[in-house]
């Protein structure tokens, strides 16, 4: 494992997110699930949140190993859900939670009183997204915000144009990345909107570590890193928490960036 302090754009922060390069996919796993043990050791109560997606899936289930074996107790983590499309429950076939479940909810034996899921249903959905966001606040704020990153450098579904003040709402999908996600379910239409916790919420989190692997994704990985901050990178703001985000990424994410 190599750990590196990158430059992110123009973060004024004195203290740069640290990237850490491990050298595959199962380390970038490990080291993730090693992150979040170590945040819910120390706050066992505390409010995370979590993402869907392939990249989170060797860390669930490495998750899951230890609380199965009892070296990790989740029981009053809450856990609050990062994204879904609008409209779609949880057992909806093409749901993103149905993902979360199935990759960790489920095999972690998760009390699902203590999963706060995004009200992609609501009749009221901004009054609910405010809510949502309040939810985070009374359970004392994120300890750790465990993010992936979309090809076109979307967090959650903080699309490009997303900012760094963005709080629980209704977002528009861009064609991409509906293509992108219609290959986690077979036959799929996937929805034109969702509804994305914000980036300013992420950001207020206390740790904040982004996981990324495979070639696909280094040429997003250097723009994020070595470019500006901006909206058309929503993961380029990540440059504003300083130390407190890491990114975890893999020698083949990590191939286009400056040693
Ligand atoms: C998806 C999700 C994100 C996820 C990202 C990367 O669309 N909305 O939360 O982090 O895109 O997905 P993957 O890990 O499958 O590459």
């Amino acid at each position: 494992m190599c750990p590196r302090v990158g430059n992110y754009g123009e973060s004024s922060m004195t203290e740069k997110p640290t990237i850490t390069v491990v050298a595959d996919y199962d380390a970038m796993s490990l080291a993730a699930a090693d992150r979040v043990a170590d945040v819910v050791s120390r706050y066992p109560e505390g409010a995370i949140t979590i993402p869907t997606g392939s990249t989170p899936v060797g860390m669930y289930t490495e998750l899951a190993r230890r609380i199965n074996a009892g070296e990790l107790d989740f029981s009053r983590v809450q856990i609050f859900c990062l994204d879904e499309y609008l409209g779609v429950t949880p057992e909806d076939p093409a749901a993103l939670t149905k993902l979360l479940l199935r990759d960790f909810l489920v095999p972690a034996n998760i009390n699902l009183d203590n999963v706060h899921f995004i009200p992609s249903t609501a009749a009221d959905p901004a009054k609910a997204a405010q809510e949502y966001d309040d939810a985070v606040k009374a359970a004392g704020g994120l300890k750790i915000a465990v993010i992936g990153l979309g090809p076109n450098g979307h967090v959650g579904f903080n699309e490009p144009g997303s900012g760094p003040e963005t709080r629980t709402r209704i977002v528009n999908l861009t064609r991409e990345s509906r293509d992108q996600n219609a290959h986690y379910y077979e036959g799929a239409t996937i929805p034109e909107q969702a509804m994305s916790m914000g980036i300013g919420t992420i950001l207020e989190s206390e740790k904040i570590v982004m996981i990324v692997n495979g070639t696909a994704k280094a040429e997003i990985v250097k723009e994020m890193v070595e470019g500006p901050m901006t909206n058309d990178l929503p993961g380029s703001w990540l440059g504003l928490a300083g130390s407190r985000a890491e990114l975890i990424v893999d020698t083949s994410a990590a191939a286009f960036l400056e040693s």
